[in-house]
């Protein structure tokens, strides 16, 4: 394993992604409340850019008194990872698709040292 620099800690804003080259694999490094999540670039579905999709937060059914649907919000503990070409959603915290867990983006480590991104690969 190795850890391979990114970017400079303030080239990475919240919210933003940062695409880097390992081999053949392209990977997203993300930056979200002072977090860094890394994925392989390629939905498990048919191997769409997902990384360069919607950062946003889940939609969650609200339930109201007496177990009565009221509608949907935001949900902005948990944010989803949306793949721009059919729409899946993963979570940004282990990129498990929303509704299939098994479903799943291929998870590296990313942390930040001396001001510096790295993605260990
Ligand atoms: S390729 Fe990602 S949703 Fe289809």
């Amino acid at each position: 394993m190795v850890d391979v620099p990114v970017c400079n800690e303030a080239e990475l804003t919240n919210g933003e992604m940062r695409l880097v080259r390992s081999g053949k694999r392209e990977i997203g490094v993300l930056r979200h409340d002072g977090r860094y999540f890394a994925y392989e670039n390629s939905c498990p579905h048919q191997g769409g850019p997902a990384c360069e999709g919607l950062l946003m937060p889940a939609v969650k059914d609200v339930i109201g008194e007496n177990g009565v649907y009221t509608g949907q919000d935001y949900d902005r503990s948990e944010m989803h990872l949306v793949c721009p070409w059919h729409g899946y959603e993963f979570r940004l915290s282990d990129g498990r698709h929303a509704v299939d867990g098994d479903v799943r983006l291929r998870k590296y480590d990313a942390f930040a040292r001396d001001g510096v991104v790295y993605v260990t690969v």
